[in-house]
């Protein structure tokens, strides 16, 4: 059955070579005259796109200012750099020249001077809901987060190491730039992470328990199959504009809410196992997904073995005439099969990262907590299920 849904994703998009000289009239359209750029590590200033993003600006009379430095699971001492930035030049628009990286720390940033007496990461601490931000846009470089047409926001504080996320439609970009061209230069790491993010943006939402449409399952599994196809193209081929440009929208359509309506909102929980992981190990946010996803799975799988099902025959192809549970089985081999074949872990081992016991007991712990309770669609996680969960996904089984 159908749940009710609300779907707004008012994100103008601008999509395609050459559009990037669009910024500045765009950003004034939308009402700027005085912007921060946000950027991470220096690719968007190697590449040129930088200083074409800020002459456009410049063309339309609009003055700016720079933050450079934000890095893969963006920092809260950067947001606070940002917003202490944005007060002394009085700035009226956040403009992220990147991923999902500069993006969130844009949107923070965005909260922050939204509510100047605030603490803005109250608001990743749930204490406190968002009355208030400055607009957001978005010159996207990286085919992954989906954050150019998300509602969310995902911040680590360094100190205590916690990665939290912030929902609300009032940080969703304006507008977002998107030329494909940018994304060639990506490691093939970051190419592949991202396509992995894009698949769980949209496999968050399919694995449910709570009402389906047919439309929507449709499109998922529809954008499920493309990204796939395009993920092992771009592996062999890093320069194929096609299939960077097929990625690059399915990263927008997979996170701005368009695969889960009609559904319970999703399950979420490979995120949220995930999160801890990138706050203690700070490793490459889809890189994670895939390491943690199996483990996941096949945790849960007989709680929404239907789903798994419909998963192995209509994604992955599985049509071997065996009882359900081998089915589900086989579509998340198939799954693993296809993570490999583009470079991407299955396994914590394979990620990189060797949790003892004390360790996983405490991201079992924080994520609970970051959760308030046992939550999840396809299964409902106790802080045992997490353990199980992370111990399982440490070596090949
Ligand atoms: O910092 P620079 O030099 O730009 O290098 C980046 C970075 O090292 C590099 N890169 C980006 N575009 C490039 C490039 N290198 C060469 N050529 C280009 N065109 O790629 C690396 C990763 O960048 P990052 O912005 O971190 O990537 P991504 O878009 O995957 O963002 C990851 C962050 O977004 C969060 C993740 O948790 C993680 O913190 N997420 C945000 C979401 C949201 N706001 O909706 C949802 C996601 O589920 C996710 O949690
Ligand atoms: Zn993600």
């Amino acid at each position: 059955m159908a749940y009710n849904f609300e779907f707004y994703a008012p994100t103008k998009v601008l999509f395609g070579r050459g559009m990037e000289e669009e910024t500045g009239r765009q950003a004034k359209a939308f009402g700027a005259s005085r912007v921060l750029v946000v950027y991470g590590g220096g690719s968007a200033r190697r590449s040129g796109l930088l200083e074409k993003v800020e002459s456009a600006l410049e063309a339309e009379g609009i003055a700016s200012w720079e933050l450079g430095g934000v890095v893969p699971n963006p920092r809260l001492d950067k947001v606070y750099e940002g917003i202490a930035l944005g007060k002394e030049h009085q700035v009226d628009f956040l403009l992220a020249v990147g991923g999902g990286s500069a993006i969130d720390t844009a949107k923070a940033i965005a909260y922050g001077l939204g509510e100047p007496d605030r603490d803005v990461w109250e608001l990743f601490q749930h204490t406190r809901k968002p009355q208030n931000c400055l607009p957001v846009a978005a010159v996207l470089t990286i085919a992954a987060a989906g954050s150019e047409t998300s509602k969310s926001c995902v911040i680590t504080n360094e100190k205590t190491g916690e990665k939290r996320s912030c929902g609300s439609s009032l940080a969703r970009p304006r507008f977002a730039v998107m030329d494909p061209e940018y994304t060639k230069t990506l490691p093939d790491y970051q190419t592949g992470s991202g396509c992995v993010d894009i698949m769980m943006h949209t496999m968050e939402r399919y694995f449910t328990n709570g009402g389906n449409m047919e439309i929507t399952d449709a499109l998922a599994e529809g954008l499920l199959r493309t990204v796939m196809e395009n993920a092992v193209k771009l592996h062999r081929q890093p320069d194929d504009y096609d299939a960077r440009a097929e990625v690059m929208w399915a990263g927008s359509l997979a996170h701005n809410d368009l695969t889960g309506c009609g559904n319970d909102g999703g399950d979420f929980m490979t995120h949220k196992l995930e999160h801890e992981l990138g706050g203690m190990f700070d490793v490459t946010h889809g890189a994670g997904l895939a390491a943690i996803w199996p483990s996941w799975a096949r945790q849960v799988q007989n709680d929404c073995l239907p789903r798994f099902v419909r998963f192995a025959r209509k994604v992955m192809g599985i049509t071997a005439a065996v009882p359900d549970e081998e089915v589900a089985e086989l579509g998340i081999q198939a799954m693993e099969d296809f993570c490999r074949s583009i470079g991407m872990p299955v396994n914590l081992e394979e990620l990189g990262v060797r949790p003892t016991d004390r360790q996983i007991e405490e991201m079992a712990e924080s994520c609970l907590a970051a959760c308030g309770s046992s939550t999840g669609s396809a299964k409902k996680l106790t802080k045992e299920d997490m353990i199980r969960i992370y111990t399982n996904a440490r070596a090949a089984r």
